[in-house]
């Protein structure tokens, strides 16, 4: 028998990247490839891109200058592009870095068998178009690659908000949902693997309306079904947006259990000026009050969010108002970035705000981010919380899980077994992390 050929991934940006790649891996396992931790004795490398900002391109193509020297030592050796910077940029990747030999777009990764063989008979292939049929319905149905007790699952792809700092809507196309059968099938498979806990991913996941029995059914709906399977024993989603987040399904967050008490919820600006030029369609008020409603339904609900500084046109004043809301909210964890012009995009056309005010609004809006994230995980010393274990900490004899709140906790203690839902107590806060005992 042939020797498998060796595939090496590497993944940058999301969690979509992260599930998408394990669903190419397996696509050219049909080609006989396996995968490999390490660059160096692969025979493809993939690089799953993110093109979100500015210097994640950049690094890819810095990464491509590095396999020059094992392209030498290996002519056999055939690199891809695939992700948001591949469907962004393609020809111009191709242009740009002749040691590229196939791009491929998020959308068309279900051919990379056919492309595959196409770059080993020595051409170079580019595939980045928005094809009719649905990926998922080609890609291979067999057992998926698992990596321990916590799964992503994608339910919904694409976005129509069009925010006007985003690429999404032109690298990942328009918002669409994949029937509820599907995703049921996927999550039921993925428990009778031992899967305990699942993320629902969708770039704008709140928005879901997959096919279902008598018509399309929201995202509320979609949990409690997938709640009923035995074996699973939590359900979180992410990404959302403020203008998605429906009655149900913030009712969902008070009466379904199975949904973890953690939101990813972004809001990018706290102030209304801003808002409107980014064309979020909601103010800061109408963010306060989604979240008044979410926290009456549940209490300790940990909030994420992400935050833009240095939007064009933004002052001293509108950045206030950002760090008023994060004050108002009072953030468990957070994202926050410079804003980067991404081509194509209507902001992309303004005047930025200079470089140096933008690095010191994102230096104080990072300050109290952090101070937050402290305050709450402070207030957690000396809590029980239950934690899913998923794999060997640093050190000897550690395991590493997450809280319900999403927070990573270590435990020390040879009870503790990867898939389990364990008691904790925590015993301390450390910068991101958290440590506890087995009650
Ligand atoms: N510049 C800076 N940050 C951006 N994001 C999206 N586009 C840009 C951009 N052009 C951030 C947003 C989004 C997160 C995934 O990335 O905060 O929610
Ligand atoms: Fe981008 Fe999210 Fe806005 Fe869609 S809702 S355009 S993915 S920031």
């Amino acid at each position: 028998m042939a020797e498998p050929k060796k595939l090496f991934i590497k993944t940058y940006g999301c969690q979509m990247n992260v599930y998408d790649s394990e669903r190419m891996a397996e696509a050219l396992g049909a080609s006989g490839y396996v995968t490999t931790q390490s660059a160096d004795d692969a025979d493809m490398i993939l690089l799953n891109t993110c093109h979100i900002r500015e210097k994640a391109a950049e690094k890819v193509y810095s990464e491509l200058g590095r396999f020059k020297a094992l392209k030498a030592a290996n002519p056999d050796l055939k690199i891809g592009v695939a992700g948001c910077v591949a469907q962004a940029e393609g020809a111009e990747i191709m242009r740009r870095q002749p040691l590229v030999d196939l791009v491929v777009g998020p959308q068309t990764y279900h051919r990379l068998p056919a492309m595959e063989a196409a770059v080993r008979a020595g051409a170079r292939a580019v595939d980045t178009d928005f094809p009719q049929e649905d990926k998922f319905d080609h890609l291979p149905k067999g057992p998926r690659a698992m990596r321990g007790p916590s799964a992503f699952l994608t339910v919904q792809e694409g976005c129509d908000k069009f925010c006007a700092f985003c690429v999404v809507p032109y690298t990942r196309g328009a918002e669409v949902s994949r029937p509820v059968a599907r995703v049921l099938a996927e999550a039921e498979d993925l428990v009778s693997r031992g899967v305990r806990e699942i993320t629902l991913l969708g770039q704008n996941v709140n928005a879901y309306h997959g096919d279902g029995a008598g018509g399309a059914w929201g995202l509320a709906r979609l949990i409690r079904e997938l709640a009923r399977i035995e074996g699973l024993e939590r359900i979180r989603f992410t990404t959302s947006h403020p203008n998605d987040m429906e009655d149900d399904l913030i009712a969902a967050h008070g009466d379904e259990p199975k949904l973890m008490p953690y939101l990813h919820l972004p809001v990018q600006s706290g102030s209304d000026r801003i808002l409107k030029a980014m064309n979020r369609k909601h103010t800061a008020a109408d963010y306060l009050r989604v979240i008044d409603r979410l926290r009456a339904a549940r209490p300790d609900l940990l909030l994420s969010g992400d935050f833009i500084v240095g939007f064009p046109g933004e002052t001293e004043a509108d950045f206030q108002d950002t760090l008023a809301l994060v004050r108002a909210v009072g953030y468990g964890q957070a994202y926050s970035f410079k804003y980067s012009a991404r081509p194509g995009t209507p902001a992309a056309e303004r005047a930025g705000v200079a470089d140096d005010v933008a690095s010191d609004r994102l230096a104080r809006l990072q300050a109290l981010l952090a101070q937050q994230q402290r305050e709450i995980q402070e207030a957690m010393v000396g809590r029980e919380v239950s934690v899913l274990l998923e794999k060997p900490g640093r050190m000897a004899g550690q395991m590493v899980g997450k809280s319900e709140y999403l927070h990573a906790v270590h435990v020390t203690d040879p009870r503790a077994k990867s898939g389990d839902i364990a008691r904790v107590r925590i015993v301390e806060s450390r910068p991101n992390s958290l440590a506890g005992v087995l009650v």
